[in-house]
């Protein structure tokens, strides 16, 4: 295992108080702070984040702290459910805010669907690359009932799945931000030369 305090951030994309997906995002949370990770929980139920107006004098009271959590962040885990085959309106409002802070980070991503999730997990893909970040190459998804009951992960194949997500960005996570760091610092070309202060 990588030895440095990844941070990641972890979104969950439901307000829904009952959330499966919330669930989830939190099972896997435990999972990488026992590893040693540094978790940040950012969960619309709790924090509102008004709806993008790329106007930024309409950005809203909590955007600057938001950013700050953003820009800190190695891995973004975004969880979402599956709202016609797409991701969640929440979630995709907190993408909007965001583009370059994502540039060089690495994606994974948790969709609840009864349809596995593909074209869900396609279109963050979709996000990532036109955003410069990197992500998993396979996307996990799960249903209720099956997986999850009564706010616990309850099949052994999710469970499976998950720890190798986890195992994944913290291993992937690490290297990607370790390369980030240096070609930050550096002069060589490559794409993050454009964000070099
Ligand atoms: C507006 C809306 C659209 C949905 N569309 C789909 C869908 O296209 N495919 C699917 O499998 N589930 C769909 N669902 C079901 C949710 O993905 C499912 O209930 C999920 O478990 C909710 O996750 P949550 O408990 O974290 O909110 C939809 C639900 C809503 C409210």
């Amino acid at each position: 295992m990588p030895n440095a305090s990844l941070k990641v951030l972890t979104v969950v994309g439901s307000l829904n108080k009952n959330s499966i997906t919330r669930t989830v995002m939190n099972h896997v949370a435990s999972q990488l702070t026992a590893q040693g990770c540094d978790v940040d929980v950012l969960d619309f139920a709790h924090e509102p984040l008004s709806l993008f107006n790329p106007d930024s004098a309409h950005r809203g009271a909590g955007y600057s702290s938001l950013k700050e959590r953003v820009d800190r962040a190695d891995v973004y885990l975004l969880g979402t459910p599956d709202y016609h085959g797409s991701v969640s309106g929440v979630l995709k409002n907190f993408l909007d805010h965001f583009w370059h802070e994502f540039a060089g980070k690495l994606f994974a991503t948790i969709v609840a669907s009864h349809e596995k999730g593909l074209t869900v997990t396609d279109q963050l893909r979709t996000v990532a690359r036109q955003c410069y970040a990197w992500s998993i190459p396979y996307g996990v998804s799960f249903v209720d009932r099956d997986d999850v009951r009564e706010g616990d992960v309850v099949s052994d194949a999710l469970k499976r799945r998950l720890e190798m997500l986890v195992r994944d960005v913290h291993v992937y996570g690490d290297l990607l931000a370790r390369q980030r760091q240096v070609d930050l610092a550096g002069t060589d070309v490559g794409f993050l030369a454009r964000l070099r202060k």
